[in-house]
């Protein structure tokens, strides 16, 4: 057997090869993919990150190598020489890119050889996640979890091309740095030269991007990892890697504008999709009112109506207790209800039951009344101002929740979506981009009762709402916008505070006192009272993004070495336990 390999270099990928090959000699480099051995002839599929190759064996053109061919198995690592010729028509493989070829191998190396994988590496097999995670480098070799990463690649570099051109500098900031405060837990990193002192990971690099503006960079931006310690959902990981910019001199305009733009670049680079811009902007009340959440899904057409001046003096004591005390009671309507049985409607309420719903009124639209267990209840017309108010005809299906604000927009917010979902009303092929504006700049934190910054602390509230910053924080609206696409949120980001004093106020409406903000961010209200330029920007969570742009399931599909549900990493067994040695140098106990 010729070591050809070091006399001779790889000369394709085998999944590039095509027709136009035919004649030529070539040399590939791979993994079995697949084995047939026909008797006399062995057909292998080879494999590399371009796809497959039929690299055929037979007897007659090389007995030995032929023979050597018999010890191959699945993810041997092998390198051929040979030659490209056009299969036979009845052999040609019209689901496979290189289908119309195949290499009549006359030289053979065996790179290495391969334990049978714990899984089969094809794309549709069920293969449980946790298997999955602990042999990742396997799991990576199976073409669709690749080609998310490769897709990935392709997007954070026509990222960078797009902002390069547009004038933004990449500039990297610190990973062992102070608290930086976006509403999670911080990872925590000891100090051991300087013992009993720790720094935080990053949240995201918000304060050093901030200062970046003050030191006159003027368009900053970074592919940047963040991490946080929160509880993990199918779109969130501890780590996670996010698009981050920053401009000065710049209103909340220019930062849309150009994200929108960078929006359509980058799908149109990346998918060939034309997007429209500007993207539709309705402000955070809208939302809620008519959605019930900040992050909307605006694929489908169904809306959540406020009924509750027409039930106030309601005989139905549910949503008559329900408004007086301070509640609302809010309605959606399905049309053509017919397709949700009434165990669909037992689901839904339970379901709605997670958000904290105390029960789920239903009524079905009739020709002069409605099938309903509440229909009992009401004013003959009552039901006629609901039906006008919803729009609603025979055959309709209404849904309503009374209680606090919150727990109806919650629940009806999600119900839409789920009623959505198991009725097909989403094309999956569409692309609703919306701005959400006019963020409240406080939300009132029931477990630390207080407020507590929605988007961040360093967002700037609008200014006429200034002078409520003292009176009714609550009522203060913030200059933030969020992207939201498909009923996720992709970014977020807002126009900052560049004046010390403001900055100072919205520490104290925190509840922060003097001291914990001079040892919190006393270094940045200093660097404020040096010439620091109105600025803004903005953040992107590119596995979000990345997760929608593939209509990958979960978040880990789009990264390489992801964590689980639980925080740990199953390859390499972290977080784990350390030495004795090193908790002492670090002057650590563990309680
Ligand atoms: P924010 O906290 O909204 O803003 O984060 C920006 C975007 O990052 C994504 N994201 C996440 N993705 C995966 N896993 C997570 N745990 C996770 N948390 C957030 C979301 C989100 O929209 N400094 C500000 C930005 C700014 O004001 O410029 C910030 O970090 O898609
Ligand atoms: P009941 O009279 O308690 O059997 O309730 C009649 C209907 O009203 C049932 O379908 C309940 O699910 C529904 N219901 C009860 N409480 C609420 C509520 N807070 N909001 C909406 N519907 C409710």
């Amino acid at each position: 057997m010729s070591k050809f390999i070091t006399e001779k270099k790889r000369t394709h990928y085998c999944g590039n090869l095509r027709p136009s090959h035919a004649g030529s000699e070539v040399v590939l480099m791979g993994w079995v993919h697949r084995r047939r051995d026909h008797g006399g002839v062995i057909f292998i599929d080879l494999r590399d990150r371009e796809g497959l190759a039929q690299v055929v064996f037979n007897p007659e053109v090389n007995p030995e190598i032929h023979t050597e061919a018999h010890k191959l198995r699945s993810e041997y690592v092998i390198a051929v020489r040979g030659n490209v010729r056009l299969r036979p028509e009845d052999m040609i493989n019209p689901s496979l890119k290189t289908g119309g070829i195949e290499v009549m191998v006359n030289d053979l190396e065996i790179l290495n050889e391969s334990k049978t994988p714990p899984f089969v590496l094809e794309d549709d097999v069920e293969i449980s996640e946790n298997i999955r995670l602990k042999y990742r480098y396997l799991d990576l070799r199976r073409h669709h979890v690749q080609q998310n990463l490769i897709f990935r690649n392709k997007v954070a570099a026509e990222t960078r091309n797009y902002l390069q051109n547009k004038g933004f500098i990449e500039i990297e900031t610190p990973f062992l740095t102070k608290s930086t405060p976006e509403g999670a837990r911080d990872y925590l990193v000891p100090s051991r030269v300087n013992q009993g002192m720790f720094f935080a990971l990053p949240q995201s690099p918000q304060i050093f991007k901030q200062l970046l503006m003050v030191s006159g960079f003027d368009k900053y931006y970074q592919i940047v990892k963040c991490f946080r310690d929160e509880d993990l959902r199918a779109d969130r990981q501890p780590e996670f890697t996010q698009i981050d910019m920053e401009m000065s001199f710049i209103s909340e305009d220019d930062i849309i504008q150009v994200n929108e733009e960078l929006m359509a670049h980058l799908f149109k680079t990346a998918l060939n999709r034309e997007l429209r811009i500007p993207f539709p902007r309705i402000t955070y009340k809208e939302a809620i009112e008519r959605y019930g959440k900040d992050n909307p899904d605006t694929r489908f057409s169904i809306e959540l109506k406020d009924i509750s001046d027409i039930v106030k003096d309601s005989g139905f004591k549910v949503f008559s207790e329900v408004t007086k005390s301070g509640g609302i009671v809010k309605a959606i309507k399905v049309e053509d209800g017919k397709h949700l049985s009434r165990k669909d409607l037992d689901g839904l309420t339970d379901y709605a039951g997670i958000f904290g719903t105390k029960g789920l009124a239903w009524a079905r639209v009739k020709e002069n009344d409605w099938t309903s267990p509440i229909f009992k209840f009401l004013k003959p017309a009552e039901v006629q101002k609901i039906n006008e108010k919803m729009e609603a005809i025979v055959g309709d299906l209404i849904l309503f929740v009374a209680d606090s604000p919150s727990i109806v927009n919650n629940a009806l917010g999600n119900l839409r979506v789920r009623i959505a979902e198991k009725l097909g009303l989403i094309d999956r092929e569409d692309l609703a981009f919306t701005w959400i504006t006019e963020f409240p700049m406080f939300e009132y934190s029931d477990r630390e009762k207080r407020f507590i910054a929605t988007h961040h602390p360093f967002t700037s509230p609008t200014e006429e709402d200034i002078p409520l910053l003292n009176t009714d924080p609550g009522r203060v609206r913030a200059r933030a916008y969020d992207l939201v696409l498909n009923g996720s949120e992709i970014g977020g980001g807002s126009i900052r505070i560049h004046k010390q004093d403001i900055q100072s106020m919205i520490f104290q409406a925190l509840g922060l006192t003097e001291e914990e903000t001079r040892a919190k961010f006393g270094f940045f209200l200093d660097a404020l009272e040096y010439g620091t330029p109105p600025h803004g920007g903005i953040a992107f969570g590119l596995d979000r993004l990345i997760m929608i742009m593939t209509g990958a399931e979960s978040i880990r599909d789009t990264i390489a070495f992801p964590k689980t549900q639980k925080a740990t990493c199953l390859l390499t067994d972290a977080p784990s336990k350390v030495s004795i040695e090193q908790l002492m140098e670090l002057s650590l106990k563990i309680v």
